[in-house]
């Protein structure tokens, strides 16, 4: 069995180069969970996995979510498999996709159920002109902060919302008025200490305000972190050929789309694995 973990940057990202072989070994789940843990992104160039692959990888790492929200064209996809595309053919009802243009997480740290632990995504069609998937480290971007910002953001707490994810994606509030959405609003700390001790930045689309700091100061807190999050030492572009699995760490990265044509064919499927904590 061969499989080997090459780091792209020291702060995010490793290529797993690996046979088929290596992948249906009893040893991976455990080996591929772990080196998840130590790089956040995990990129398995050209591996070309078929929908029913991609669902049993994602249950032998734990166990697999599906969202309420209706897949576009689910109708012929296979259930639990997650169709990403802004193809006006296949999806009626875009506005969750465009949202994907900005830094998020998958799932809400407000939501019922906590984030997902992991992402699996695998390119289908591919574009030439946008459509790299973009990964920010939060965990690298708390740990680089300087003591005096850590203990400023110390017992902070940012309001999330559903209603914030897809906010820029409209025109004004009437439009986004006329959209079915959850809503739920929830505080949730700027630090997030996972149970294994980490520490992450809790910010991204869905985070609007800071509680107790006057609205403009707030935004303006959460844009700085973000950006600071987003510079390049802690974050990863992915250029995507056809086939390629990236399995990122929900929980420990935030990442985003560069936008595409919405015509241009680009279909991503998508998985996501059970978070196994709340957003304390
Ligand atoms: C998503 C997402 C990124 C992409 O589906 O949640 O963020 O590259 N997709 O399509
Ligand atoms: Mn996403």
């Amino acid at each position: 069995m061969s499989i080997e973990f090459k780091p792209i940057k020291p702060h995010i990202g490793a290529v797993v180069h690996a046979d088929r072989s290596a992948l249906s070994d009893a040893s991976f789940p455990q080996r591929c969970l772990e080196a998840l843990d130590a790089h956040d992104v995990l990129v398995f160039p050209r591996l070309g996995l078929t929908d029913e692959e991609q669902l049993a990888l994602t249950d032998r790492l734990g166990v697999r979510v599906t969202f309420n929200r209706k897949a576009p064209g689910s109708d012929a996809a296979t259930p639990g498999v997650y169709q990403v595309t802004l193809d006006p053919k296949l999806n009626a009802e875009p506005e969750y996709v465009l949202g994907t243009f900005f830094y998020h997480m998958d799932g809400m740290p407000i939501d019922s159920i906590p984030p997902p632990k992991a992402t699996l995504l695998s390119a289908r069609v591919v574009v030439s002109k946008g459509g790299q998937t973009q990964f920010a480290s939060t965990r690298a971007a708390y740990e680089g902060l300087p003591a005096d910002q850590k203990a400023e953001l110390e017992g902070l707490r940012a309001q999330h919302s559903a209603r914030s994810g897809v906010r820029r994606v409209f025109e004004n509030e009437e439009e986004l008025g006329k959209i079915k959405l959850g809503k739920a609003v929830g505080q949730r700390p700027l630090v997030w200490t996972s149970s294994s001790g980490r520490k992450s930045l809790l910010i991204g689309e869905t985070a609007d305000r800071v509680v107790g700091m006057q609205l403009a100061e707030g935004r303006a807190l959460l844009e700085r972190l973000l950006e600071w999050t987003a510079q390049p030492d802690f974050s990863y572009s992915h250029e995507w050929e056809k086939g390629d699995l990236v399995i990122w760490n929900n929980c420990a990265v935030l990442h985003r789309v560069i936008p595409y044509d919405r015509n241009s064919g680009r279909m991503m499927h998508r998985t996501s694995l059970a978070g196994t904590e709340a957003v304390a």
